[in-house]
């Protein structure tokens, strides 16, 4: 089939490229012209495991293409995926304007039955704001093609994207159009592997599925979070208390791991504009504010423990952190817990040297160069004359430690955990103290 894709971001990039790779003819678009000609030369502008050489196969192999011609997208697929951002306004809703704007360019260009599929993350309603804005612009051009405006939500994970792309565990469908039930039912064939994974509904219900399955997630891991402050404060172990939890198949063992808060460039984004959808129609979310709230405050626990540690006294102290980005397998650092700890700890006159596998030039690009913020090469490098060693990313590398080198390099033999990575009778063999989260010893 021949489809287009709006928004060579991460959605979109990573849904052309698993559809070309399942033999669909892919045209991408995007208004960015670098972009387009970094593609085309195999340079991908995200980091994801597995994309680069999808991308470079396909695209040798002519089933993947790249422009920043609109018209030329738009004539091209009977199905029009719509990937570009919704960044959240200044109050936390969803901003809708390059939504909106590929929807006025498809009508702009259409020339026969379209299929417009949502694929960004966007509020109930938007389909409908879709479908108003390429009637209006097929209504000034005086034509009169028919087409039909379908909400297919997302479901990847960063760093697992591709795997998730291609074996997606629900493909969900919002339409009452048969004619793009048909075509939909052809374009994801090759992803039902031995049973149908697709899910068809009504265009809200599918708009909502996405918002109720993150802030579901989100729900989990701020209750986790909850769960720990109190098991840390009762005496309780929190890693048992989870195993004692999860193994109730109703509760299960995923999303329910502790930690110094969720990031990302979904949970708190969702989470914010679910709120702000209940409250424009005047529904008021208690669940999700609180969900909000405690991990504004899970994020704020590091430096909290290392303030109290220290008695208020981070002047001048050099902290080692392993781990920036948000989660692993990834250099996003948007709503990193890493930012709330580093920014905190400036604030307080301490300096920061730090190692994560991928995401320091991103962190580069974000604070620039400062004398209290060092990106060195190595977990190792971090630690040498540091004062005390803070965990915010539970990257692989960081999974087994040499304690005795840690002791040896600290000045205050002390790890500050926040993905609870090591077992802490273990690491206090070795003479180190350990503060994990939910796990006892709290400062
Ligand atoms: C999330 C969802 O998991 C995807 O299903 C969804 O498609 C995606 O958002 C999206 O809307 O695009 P992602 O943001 O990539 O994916 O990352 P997650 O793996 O879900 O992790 C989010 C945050 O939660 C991370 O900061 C992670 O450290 C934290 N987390 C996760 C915990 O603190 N505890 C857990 O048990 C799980």
């Amino acid at each position: 089939m021949k489809v287009t894709v709006f928004g060579i971001g991460y959605v979109g990039l990573v849904q052309a490229a698993v559809m070309a790779d399942f033999g669909h003819e892919v045209m991408c678009v995007d208004v960015d012209q670098s972009k387009v000609d970094n593609l085309k030369k195999g340079i991908i502008p995200i980091y994801e495991p597995g994309l680069t050489p999808l991308v470079e196969t396909n695209y040798k192999e002519g089933r993947l293409h790249f422009t920043t011609n609109a018209k030329e997208g738009v004539e091209f697929g009977e199905l029009q995926f719509i990937a570009v951002g919704t960044p959240p306004d200044e109050d936390g809703s969803a901003d809708l304007k390059y939504v909106l704007a590929v929807a006025r360019t498809i009508a702009e260009h259409m020339n026969g039955y379209k299929v417009v599929l949502d694929k960004s993350t966007v509020p109930v309603g938007t389909a409908d704001k879709v479908n108003a804005a390429i009637a209006e612009v097929l209504e000034q051009r005086g034509v009169d093609y028919d087409y039909a405006v379908v909400s297919n939500p997302e479901f990847l994970k960063e760093g697992a994207a591709v795997n998730d792309c291609m074996r997606p565990d629900r493909i969900v469908i919002g339409t009452d159009d048969d004619t793009a039930r048909q075509l939909i039912r052809e374009l994801y064939a090759p992803f039902n592997r031995n049973h149908d994974r697709m899910i068809f509904m009504d265009v809200h219900s599918a708009e909502l599925t996405k918002y109720a399955a993150n802030c579901m997630l989100a729900t989990k891991i701020s209750f986790m979070n909850e769960m720990s402050n109190l098991a840390e404060r009762l005496g309780a172990d929190i890693e048992k208390v989870r195993q004692g939890i999860g193994s109730d198949p109703r509760i299960g063992y995923h999303f329910i791991y502790p930690g110094c808060g969720y990031g990302g460039s979904c949970f708190p984004k969702d989470v914010q504009a679910l709120v702000r959808t209940a409250d424009s129609i005047g529904y008021e979310s208690t669940l999700l504010k609180a969900v909000e709230q405690v991990n504004y405050a899970q994020k704020e626990v590091l430096f909290k423990r290392l303030n109290e540690y220290y008695k208020g006294d981070l002047a001048g102290k050099t902290v080692a952190i392993w781990g920036l980005s948000f989660k692993p397998n990834t250099d996003d650092m948007r709503e990193a817990s890493s930012r709330v700890l580093m920014e905190s700890l400036w604030q307080a006159g301490a300096k920061v040297r730090a190692f994560d596998p991928e995401a320091m030039e991103e962190v580069q690009r974000i604070y620039g160069t400062r004398e209290d913020l060092e990106l060195v090469g190595t977990k190792d490098a971090a630690l040498k004359g540091a004062d005390c060693l803070v965990i915010c990313t539970e990257w692989k590398v960081f999974r087994a430690a040499n304690f005795d080198d840690i002791k040896e390099q600290l000045v205050d033999p002390v790890i500050f955990d926040g993905r609870n990575l090591y077992e802490p009778e273990q690491v206090k063999r070795y003479g180190l103290a350990y503060y994990a989260m939910g796990r006892g010893d709290s400062i």
